[in-house]
């Protein structure tokens, strides 16, 4: 598409672009939109400097796009209930690896949100990146033969495999989880999905919470998740991004996973907005 307000860089050859032309403390009208979320539906993730917005101007800009999410689980900031804070406190390490996996947002959901929109806030002096992952191109570089078998399946997303025996062990432990696990229930999502306004095919997994393929042994479930595990974090399908403050990072959920690397000591805060729904407004 040639785009008439907005330029565009893009930063690998597989996905994400900054985005020079929106200023979202502004209404967008109806042109910037339409370049915005082509722009979008072309680069996946893309990358918005220079954003220094109230946390009503982030709401009010995602809501151009649809509804917003309001998270079970993760904080929200105070007074903001459509904003989560991922806020890392200097020197806490995330042993647990949570956001550093591999995964789309609210997998284990039924209708998982179509995009986020990520502010940073506070950054690390380095380190602190984040990378995203092409799912289209997961798909596309896997054999025909795999294409066909894995589309057939579907996998089972559950946010409590992000649980540890150390966890579960400790005092009210197995209460938390078996909490989680009424609040959110594991859910089907087949492997390979269509995307809703592309169509084009894409691999749908993470490695946070996929946990099996149904219909699978488990030996054999637990050896091709492996794989595609491996698969989707081949370098070559990839983009990775050091933050500035105020920049803004969207990024289209249905055909991305995203990383958030967890190297530094420093504190770190972002501000997210999600939008549900199937396809953009
Ligand atoms: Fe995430």
């Amino acid at each position: 598409m040639d785009y008439q307000r907005i330029t565009l860089k893009p930063i690998s050859g597989s996905l994400g672009a900054i985005v020079h032309g929106i200023n979202m403390a502004e209404p967008l009208d109806d042109e910037l939109y339409n370049e915005l979320k082509q722009a979008l539906l072309e680069n996946l993730v893309i990358f918005l400097p220079d954003q220094e917005v109230t946390p009503d101007q982030q709401v009010a800009f995602g809501r151009r796009f649809g509804e917003l999410h309001i998270h079970p689980f993760i904080p929200h900031l105070e007074g903001h209930k459509e904003i989560i804070n991922l806020k890392v406190a200097t020197g806490k390490k995330d042993t647990l690896r949570l956001a550093n996996q591999w995964h789309p947002d609210l997998s284990y959901t039924d209708d998982p949100p179509l995009a986020a929109i990520l502010r940073a806030v506070t950054i690390p002096s380095r380190g602190g990146d984040t990378m995203w992952v092409n799912l289209y191109k997961a798909y596309e570089t896997l054999s025909e033969p795999m294409q066909e078998f894995l589309s057939g399946l579907s996998a089972w997303h559950d946010v409590t495999k992000t649980y540890r025996r150390q966890d579960l062990q400790k005092e009210g432990g197995a209460e938390l989880y078996w909490n989680t696990f009424k609040k959110a229930p594991p859910t089907l999502q087949p492997l390979v999905q269509v995307h809703p306004e592309t169509g084009r095919k894409l691999l749908y997994i993470s490695e946070l919470t996929t946990t099996h393929i149904e219909g699978l042994n488990p030996a054999e479930s637990d050896a091709l998740l492996q794989m595609l595990f491996d698969h989707i974090n081949w370098k070559e399908l990839q983009c990775r991004f050091y933050w500035s403050v105020n920049t803004v990072a969207m990024w289209d959920n249905r055909c991305t996973c995203h990383y958030a690397v967890r190297d530094y000591d420093e504190p770190r805060e972002m501000h997210r907005v999600t939008v549900l729904g199937k396809v953009f407004n």
